[in-house]
């Protein structure tokens, strides 16, 4: 395991389960330390778009030393208080109802909580936001997030790069997830544009 403070990965109801299936393995691969929080809408959109129970799921990561999982009402858990040091944390997906509370400074759940702590501490708060259209209020919380230092990564096809799937896409969103959470100086060298083929 690394020496790294743990990064926190905070799953919502958004649509989008396979990126914070993704960003957790990935994490976990290079055993990162990593806690995740995962809100009870997004349980039920995991069922659907992975098929799995998400606590099927959990009962796999927990079999990594470097994983750990609190309940999303559990206030006590370590990642509620600033005192615990950790990475930073990623909020994939992001739904817009969390997005709207955390820009309102609501916490009322674990998930908010941590994140409210990576704001009031200054650490990093990465969000992947998904919804389409967005409306007003939607784009004004993210710009008051974005304002506070949070970095929103949409998940959004580099269409550049030719992405032959859904794999592809999600693999680039997991990268930019990474160098936004500092844990990456620079994407991959093949998920960089390289100018025009020739
Ligand atoms: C299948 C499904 C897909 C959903 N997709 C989205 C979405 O892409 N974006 C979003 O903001 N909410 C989406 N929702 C609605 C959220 O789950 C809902 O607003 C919920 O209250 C979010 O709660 P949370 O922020 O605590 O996870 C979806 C719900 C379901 C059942």
């Amino acid at each position: 395991m690394t020496n790294l403070n743990p990064v926190v990965v905070g799953i919502t109801g958004a649509s989008g389960a396979v990126m914070a299936r993704a960003t957790v393995d990935e994490l976990l691969r290079r055993d990162i330390p990593t806690v995740a929080l995962c809100s009870n809408p997004a349980r039920m959109v995991w069922q659907e778009e992975m098929g799995e129970n998400f606590t099927d799921t959990l009962v796999e990561w927990q079999e990594h030393p470097a994983f750990v999982h609190y309940p999303i009402n559990d206030l006590r858990a370590p990642v509620a208080s600033g005192t615990y040091p950790t990475a930073g944390m990623v909020i994939v997906p992001a739904s817009m109802n969390s997005i709207a509370s955390l820009a309102g400074g609501l916490s009322g759940n674990l998930l908010l909580r941590s994140a409210d702590v990576c704001l009031k501490e200054r650490r990093p708060l990465v969000l992947v936001p998904r919804e389409t259209p967005l409306h007003s209020i939607h784009l004004e919380n993210m710009l008051t997030l974005s304002r506070m230092g949070a970095v929103v990564v949409p998940p959004e096809p580099a269409f550049y790069l030719k992405p032959q799937g859904i794999s592809d896409i999600v693999d680039f969103v997991v990268a930019r997830i990474f160098v936004a959470l500092d844990l990456d100086q620079s994407m991959p060298y093949d998920m960089q544009y390289q100018g025009p083929v020739e």
